[in-house]
């Protein structure tokens, strides 16, 4: 297809399926793809590792200005490093995942890295076709110009298994502790003053708790199709 690259934005909460869609899409088109919560991640690792208090938002401020994040866009081995240190790994654990919120609060995290992703987005789509980008601000903040929109969501309940089956988790106690920090981290994320996680007046609401990844992928495909992007 010629013209201009496409960019999908994927936003939603955790465990509402957005990486599995969203490289599924990437792979399917042939684009590249950008886990931007991958980035606050890596932030929130390295505040973790230099014992930066987290809410200390001066202080995550003047550290997310030091780093230096690169983020691999292929969707077959996405890839992020901070301070040329792969972080890979790291950035799943549960310390980070409780920590993030904070540290994604903070506007000078969140300008610094909407300009970043800003960079690898313009580069995909002059030199790779285009991306499919998920996160939570991505339809409203980084890309409001995407021609495909996407906000997926799921139901609590079904957002906390996926995310414990993740974590390799199989007792009940370990999915009721999830579903209590996953409930907490939606909350902090939707009504934090800066860039609330929050769809798009234009974007495609799925709801894919009853729905398959296939399912999902087939979905937004049509959509993506529909918008004049042939896959
Ligand atoms: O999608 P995830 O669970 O890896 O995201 C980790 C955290 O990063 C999440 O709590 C919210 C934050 N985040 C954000 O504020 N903006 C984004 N574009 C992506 C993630």
């Amino acid at each position: 297809r010629g013209g201009p690259g496409l960019v999908v934005a994927v936003d939603g909460p955790g465990g509402s399926g957005k990486s599995t869609a969203a490289k599924a899409i990437a792979r399917r088109l042939g684009l590249r793809y950008l886990d931007t919560g991958a980035m606050y991640r890596a932030v929130t690792q390295l505040a973790l590792e230099q014992r930066i208090d987290i809410e200390d938002a001066a202080a995550v401020a003047e550290l997310a200005e030091r780093a230096v994040l690169t983020s691999g866009t292929d969707p077959d081995a996405p890839t992020i490093a901070v301070n040329q240190v792969r972080v890979d790994a790291e950035i799943r654990t549960r310390a980070v995942t409780n920590a993030v919120s904070a540290v994604s609060a903070v506007a000078v995290v969140r300008s610094r890295l909407v300009s970043q992703q800003q960079q690898i987005i313009t580069e995909a789509v002059d030199t790779a076709g285009g991306i499919v980008v998920e996160g939570r601000d991505i339809g409203s903040v980084v890309a409001p110009d995407a021609p495909v929109k996407v906000f997926l969501t799921a139901s609590t309940e079904v957002r906390a298994l996926r995310r414990s089956r993740e974590l390799g988790e199989k007792g009940v106690d370990d999915v009721a502790r999830t579903l209590a920090e996953l409930g907490r981290r939606d909350e902090l994320d939707s009504t934090r003053k800066v860039d609330p996680l929050q769809a798009a007046p234009d974007a495609i609401v799925v709801d894919s708790s009853g729905m398959t990844v296939d399912e999902v992928v087939d979905e937004v495909l049509r959509h993506i199709a529909a918008a004049g992007f042939a896959a």
